[in-house]
């Protein structure tokens, strides 16, 4: 198969390839995809120092020239994610995005009864999550302080945009070129304009009042402040920690948003059913976890969503730190760059029965059907596997994946129960107007940013 081929072939059909491994050239390199439950188990497997999630992230972002070594050598902030925001910490977080949702959604979304309002879906998108996104990370007031929000947001604009410009120099060039092309810094100065005062008052009172003091904030923030004084870092080493999770955060969960909001708009026959068990399940259990663990078709809706519209056409990008051979046989000489073909495992009739057909509510049925007898758990958005890699698969899958599972589930509960929504009819033919396509840049799904959907105030009988 020649390169051309296999680039066509890993945006849809890589049936003929199931299972093997074949290079795909992507705008500014090549890369090995990787597809089938086995080789997905052989890169799940393998560690850090054959192949390495870290060194992938920092290569394709460039970090040693746009953070610095010291947190590409030390990146304590995810390991505070994996150990904090989980199961455990999460229904106490709840309560305060429940308390962000209400005034974050009324605000990007002001709508009245009697009319149709249009909204850019992206950008709306964008701000509710970095919002709500920030009432987890740095708490009140700074996450409604919208100046704070669009740098948090920008920083992730900046980074990615660094990372790819300077990824194209050769390395003895890239010291020299950054300061030029990277406005990562200027970024993380605006934002200590506004972290710097609180960082102050916070080490004060780990000071005064030892590391647990009472009222001690419970936020991704203070998270990375306990630990950044147990290693003496300055507080623009703790900025650029915590923007670096905003980076993982933000833009995953708004793409994610975008989409759903985008299917409600195309088919608002759904919100009829959604509407029904939202309603049950906050009746039985108030707005908390556990009532976002009733909420199945919305779950499945996240869950579809992902599989069928995707944030990256491959997942589990890794970088291998010496050769290596597969357990097919498959030789990777080292700083190959690597991934598991999400997009084409995510469209496969074998896993997912008509997969090139959007279907809202299909992991719903499967789960009251029974599939997967004791198993239920593994047909949840946020449940990982060989065939479903949204969140990657393992040991490294996401950390945020229940927190966004929360949240997502949070605002769009929200919208659902006091707003109908529908698609413009640019055409003005009558005829049914439908979503915008995904435009595909090199391994980044994006939606159309341009994109207009209609929310009105849900008339209450
Ligand atoms: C729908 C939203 C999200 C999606 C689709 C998503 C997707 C991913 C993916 C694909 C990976 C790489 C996994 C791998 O290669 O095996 C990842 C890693 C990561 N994600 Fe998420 N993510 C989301 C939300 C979040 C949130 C809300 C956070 C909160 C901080 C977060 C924090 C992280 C971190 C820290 C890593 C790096 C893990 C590591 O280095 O071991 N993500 N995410």
């Amino acid at each position: 198969m020649d390169q051309g081929q296999a680039f066509v072939v890993f945006r849809c059909n890589i049936n003929p390839y199931y299972g093997s491994a074949f290079k795909v050239a992507l705008l500014d390199r090549w890369m090995v995809i990787i597809s089938g439950p086995k080789m997905i188990e052989d890169i799940r497997r393998r560690p850090e120092d054959e192949l390495s999630f870290t060194e992938a992230v920092q290569t394709l972002l460039q970090y040693k020239y746009t953070v610095g070594q010291k947190i590409q050598e030390d990146p304590y902030h995810i390991v505070v994610v994996k150990e904090k925001l989980q199961n455990r910490l999460l229904p106490i977080m709840t309560l305060g995005l429940i308390d962000e949702v209400v005034p974050t959604v009324q605000k990007y979304f002001p709508t009245t009864e009697d009319q149709w309002t249009d909204f850019n879906v992206v950008a709306a998108s964008l701000k509710i999550i970095a919002r709500v996104s920030n009432r987890a990370f740095v708490g009140l007031p700074l996450c409604r302080n919208e100046e704070y929000n669009d740098i948090s947001v920008h920083f992730s604009v900046e980074i990615v945009k660094a990372g790819t410009t300077l990824f194209l120099f050769p390395d003895v060039l890239k010291p020299l070129v950054a300061p030029f092309i990277s406005k990562v810094r200027q970024t993380t100065k605006r934002a200590l304009q506004h972290l710097g005062p609180i960082i102050q008052d916070r080490r004060m009172a780990i000071q005064e009042l030892g590391i647990e003091w009472p009222d001690k904030p419970n936020d991704v923030l203070q998270w990375i402040i306990d630990k950044a004084v147990e290693k003496h870092e300055t507080d623009v080493e703790i900025v650029e920690r915590l923007l670096l999770l905003n980076l993982a955060a933000i833009h995953t969960s708004s793409s994610s948003i975008a989409h759903v909001l985008y299917h409600l708009a195309e088919q608002p026959e759904l919100l009829s059913p959604l509407r029904e068990e939202i309603e049950a399940s906050i009746d039985a259990d108030g707005w908390t976890m556990s009532a976002f663990g009733r909420m199945w078709k919305l779950d499945s809706l996240l869950r579809e969503s992902q599989r069928y519209n995707g944030f990256t056409l491959a997942s589990m990008i890794r970088v291998a730190m010496r050769d290596i051979v597969l357990t097919n046989g498959t030789f990777i000489p080292k700083g190959t760059l690597l991934g598991a073909a999400a997009h084409p495992t995510h469209h496969d009739n074998t896993h997912f029965p008509d997969a090139h057909v959007f279907d809202p509510f299909r992991f719903a049925r499967m789960r009251e059907a029974g599939s997967f007898e004791g198993h239920l758990a593994r047909l949840q958005f946020a449940s990982t596997s060989p065939e479903y890699l949204p969140f990657g698969h393992g040991q490294l899958a996401c950390p945020g994946r229940h927190s966004a599972a929360n949240q997502l589930k949070a605002v769009l509960s929200y919208v659902i129960l006091n707003h109908d929504l529908r698609l413009t009819d640019s055409k003005n033919d009558g005829s049914q107007p439908q979503r915008p396509p995904n435009v595909y840049v090199s391994l980044a799904v994006i939606l159309p940013i341009d994109g207009i959907i209609q929310l009105r105030k849900r008339a209450v009988a």
